[in-house]
């Protein structure tokens, strides 16, 4: 399948796509190692040009608390060991592209591992397709060189069979089509076009069928009005929130519930007058490095 990338190019009507199942099992990334230790984006760095400094002790206890808050949604959490030298692996979303039994065509289970972007973060990804593939899974290779940050970039559609896919600074148009080619999947490419929304799940949540949270300011043109005509309930996060606290950085499992960073107090009110329920977690030690809530965990 080829990779879509306007509204003119779409053919097909997201109600008719084959339906999946959502994801029930969470892989979350053991905080031991992690710090801010380098600045590969403009949030790892202060108003003086500095690296932030992280409180370690509070960063395990924040992320106790989302791992609670997953297993309080009835979701079971797997930890992946930590890795000294590697203080981002936290953050394991983007070292793999896990593709569900029910979205690949021969119903086999895949894990797509990521070209990280930078070198920095290069190590973290074979530790990561290993933990992954303790639950079954064939690893499945890119041929292409060009980056890729599995779902740091890439957004699965919920219960539709569909992938939505950043492209800018982390990921490439490139690794995207090969990834619709080789798997006869829809990606629909959406261009970042901002320094601070260095990934799309910096940009955009999606979460249910029919609705996503975002901040438009965030992509191009073209992408705006893809999203636009996708998601009939659309809540716009407040800008400062977005920026600031990743308040599009937030996770919804279930369709109801939505994981975000405490404090993004203007966007939650959005959530619910929409009918969601925000679950406010402190995630403010890993914003200092770019991460919240959705970075910290993969869904799979
Ligand atoms: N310091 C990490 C990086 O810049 C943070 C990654 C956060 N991940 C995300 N999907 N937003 O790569």
């Amino acid at each position: 399948m080829p990779l879509y990338r306007s509204l003119e190019e779409l053919d097909f009507d997201i109600a008719e796509l084959p339906r999946v199942a959502p994801a029930r099992r969470v892989l979350m990334a053991d905080p031991a190692h992690f710090d801010v230790e380098y600045g590969i984006n403009p949030h790892m760095l202060d108003e003086t040009g500095a690296l932030r400094r992280v409180d370690r002790s509070k960063a395990r206890a924040q992320w106790t608390e989302l791992r609670q808050a997953f297993e309080r949604l009835g979701l079971a959490v797997d930890v992946v060991a930590p890795l000294v030298g590697q203080p981002d692996l936290v953050f394991c979303a983007n070292q793999t592209l896990p593709i569900a039994a029910d979205i690949a065509r021969d119903g086999r289970a895949r894990i797509v591992p990521s070209n990280m972007r930078w070198a920095e973060r290069r190590g973290e990804v074979e530790h990561v397709v290993a933990a992954l593939a303790r639950h079954g899974g064939t690893v499945e290779r890119l041929t292409t060189r060009e980056p890729l940050e599995g779902m740091g970039d890439g957004l699965w559609h919920p219960e539709r069979r569909l992938l939505w896919a950043g492209v800018g600074p982390r990921s490439s148009l490139a690794a995207w089509s090969e990834i619709a080619e080789r798997f006869d999947l829809p990606v629909i490419a959406l261009e970042l076009v901002e320094r601070d929304f260095y990934h799309l799940d910096t940009a955009l949540a999606l979460l249910a069928h029919d609705a996503c949270l975002w901040l438009p300011e965030a992509l191009d043109a073209r992408a705006r009005a893809l999203v636009e005509s996708c998601f009939a309930r659309r809540i716009v996060a407040d800008e400062h929130e977005a920026r600031r606290l990743f308040a599009c950085n937030a996770t919804c499992p279930d369709g109801r519930h939505v994981l975000i960073q405490q404090g993004c107090v203007r966007t939650c009110e959005r959530l619910r007058a929409a009918g969601f329920e925000p679950l406010e977690l402190d995630t403010s030690e890993f914003l200092k490095s770019g991460g919240s809530v959705f970075c910290l965990k993969l869904l799979f």
